[in-house]
């Protein structure tokens, strides 16, 4: 199972990409964590990329994609895997159909999880007390979500255009949301 989850900035990527890669035995590739193990490491890409994040711009599209192309021709994606936060600009997508093609894999969904912004906020503001996450400050909270419509919103309708998105409901209990998901993968 192929399988992008897309949402704004707190709608619950990480925590149900999480449940249905457990679910399927599939790997969770989150590219905000692999970014963050990036800087925890001090590497060449960490340094640039704590640039963009720390004030809630999209890393350039170019390092995700060699980044990415290497991750996904590892062994443990021949099963399948969740993408979280990946692809995030129409570049981005266009350069994974790319990806996808050399190595023989096609998407199965891309699971949109929509939550209004309110309650985005409330979550982040909330989990910005203990995360750690430079970026979880109102100001900073406030710019991923708009650089999420301007630049990331716009391949919802790049995916629904192959037919491909699966709209789900991101309020309510996580096992709930969960059970949406998986409804709509069958
Ligand atoms: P990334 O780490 O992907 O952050 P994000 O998209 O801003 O999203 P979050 O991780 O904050 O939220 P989430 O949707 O995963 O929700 P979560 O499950 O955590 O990216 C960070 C930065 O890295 C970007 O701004 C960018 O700079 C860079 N980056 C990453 N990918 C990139 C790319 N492809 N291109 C360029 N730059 C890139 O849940 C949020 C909170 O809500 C948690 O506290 C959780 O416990 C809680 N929660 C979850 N579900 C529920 C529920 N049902 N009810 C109540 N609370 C809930
Ligand atoms: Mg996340």
């Amino acid at each position: 199972m192929y399988l992008i989850f897309i949402g704004p900035p707190g709608a619950g990527k990480g925590t149900q990409a999480k449940r249905i890669c457990d679910h399927f035995s599939i790997v969770h590739l989150s590219t905000g964590v692999i970014l963050r193990d990036e800087i925890s490491k001090n590497s060449p890409i960490g340094k640039s990329a704590k640039t963009f994040i720390d004030v809630g711009q999209l890393v350039p599209d170019d390092v995700l994609l060699k980044k990415m192309s290497g991750r996904l021709a590892q062994n443990d994606c021949n099963n399948g895997y969740c993408l979280d936060g990946f692809p995030r600009t129409i570049t981005q997508a266009k350069g994974l159909e790319q990806i996808l093609t050399n190595l023989n894999q096609s998407l199965d969904a891309v699971v949109s999880i929509v939550a209004d912004e309110e309650e985005l906020i409330n979550r982040l503001v909330l989990r910005g007390s203990t995360s750690g996450r430079t970026d979880d400050t109102p100001e900073i909270i406030r710019q991923r979500l708009r650089v999420y419509r301007r630049q990331t919103e716009p391949l919802i309708e790049f995916y629904e255009q192959q037919n491909l998105i699966k709209a789900v409901e991101g309020v309510g209990k996580i096992t709930e949301i969960t059970e949406r998901i998986l409804n709509t993968l069958v």
